[in-house]
């Protein structure tokens, strides 16, 4: 059934990205003046989860480093890499210039100025999930740095700029944005089938069926893609040769639940105390949230850092926002039980560690 596990996993980056012709010309252009050795202006990427802005921005980065010699490039998760330390830590790391530093003992300055000591080729920072970043300090430090060509991805324009200080928002409120578009099913259909043609035994699965799942995924092309991992691997268990609509309708809740419990497990323990005081308290509003969390722990974040987790949250579909400005609440989302339980069978380990 699964002739190339490598094409169904979630970090795969494919060779060809589908309907988003538009966004990548958008981000090459931008990108452009790297190639003749200068900075290019910083671009916003936006849109939805799943609306596929980290894999086009890494396929992008990386085809120009092929076409240009002379370009470095790194990546930063911000929800991992939330602090200015480690942002600028990242950064170095990836350059190869971390030699000697300590992570305890070397002030933040010193690492700046490394990084300011910088003379190398131009370098393209994509500072994905930068909604997280718990300074804006950072993004306006970076930003004085010559070499250096920034790529602010985020869900939302707006909940990015609303949290950073004037000087910050006024240098990114000229730069460029592309926007990314919740995908329609039917280019969901499209990127499921590149998939499943290049993954999947010839006939596994039909163009009908990929639209059911695409119409599931609800415009997410992580979601899908989960879909018909979880729905190979049952075909698979069963040793049949195709898919049939009962993998795919028993597929569509445990891979959002799979989805979901991903999501979950990216979060820190200081984010997680968020989702138990909602879940005990049922519904509230961010203030008394917030009341409650300071009540909880014992080093509290900034109120607006506990905004900017609570916003994440909700792109990750792990609570719910209702209302808006001062009569907007949040409740932690819950996914139905299965009716359907998780496939259990011994040969899934060995054949699908790969794909899972
Ligand atoms: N146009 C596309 N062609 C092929 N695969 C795609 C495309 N768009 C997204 N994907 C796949 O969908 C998955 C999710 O995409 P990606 O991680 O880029 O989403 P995202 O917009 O960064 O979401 P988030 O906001 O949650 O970080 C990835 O596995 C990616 O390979
Ligand atoms: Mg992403």
């Amino acid at each position: 059934m699964i002739e190339d596990a490598r094409v169904l996993r979630e970090g795969f980056v494919p060779s060809d990205i589908i309907h988003r012709d538009g966004e990548t010309n958008a981000l090459t252009r931008v990108l452009d003046p790297v190639t003749a050795g200068t900075a290019a202006d910083p671009v916003l990427v936006t849109g939805p989860s799943g609306a596929g802005k980290t894999t086009l921005t890494k396929f992008v980065v990386d085809r120009l480093r092929e076409t240009a010699l002379d370009v470095e490039s790194v990546h930063v998760n911000c929800w991992q890499s939330y602090s200015h330390f480690r942002v600028v830590y990242k950064i170095l790391e990836g350059l190869g210039k971390t030699i000697d530093v300590h992570r305890q003992s070397t002030p933040q300055d010193e690492l700046l100025n490394r990084l300011a000591a910088y003379d190398g080729p131009p370098v393209i920072v994509t500072l994905d999930e930068a909604d997280q970043l718990e300074e804006a300090r950072v993004i306006y430090d970076l930003y004085r740095l010559d070499a250096f060509s920034f790529i602010l991805v985020t869900n939302s324009e707006e909940e990015l700029l609303s949290g950073l200080d004037e000087r910050v928002r006024s240098r990114l409120q000229t730069a460029e944005t592309i926007h990314f578009d919740r995908y329609t099913v039917d280019e969901l259909t499209d990127i499921l089938s590149d998939r499943a043609t290049h993954g999947l035994a010839p006939e596994a699965i039909d163009r009908e069926q990929l639209r059911r799942i695409a119409d599931a995924a609800a415009g997410d092309a992580r979601v899908e893609l989960s879909i018909l991992r979880s729905a190979a691997r049952r075909a698979d268990c069963q040793s049949a040769a195709r898919i049939t609509a009962e993998h795919i309708e028993a597929a569509i809740p445990e891979a959002k639940r799979e989805v979901r419990s991903k999501n979950l497990d990216s979060l820190r323990q200081e984010q997680r105390h968020l989702l138990d005081i909602l879940a005990e308290a049922g519904e509230l509003s961010p203030s008394d949230l917030y009341d409650r969390y300071t009540d909880r722990v014992e080093d509290p974040r900034t109120k607006w850092t506990v905004r900017s987790w609570l916003q994440k949250l909700a792109h990750y579909n792990l609570v719910e926002a209702y209302g808006s400005g001062p009569n907007r609440t949040y409740r932690t989302r819950n996914v139905a039980s299965p009716s359907i339980p998780p496939m259990a069978c011994s040969t899934v380990a060995s054949r699908f560690a790969s794909v899972c």
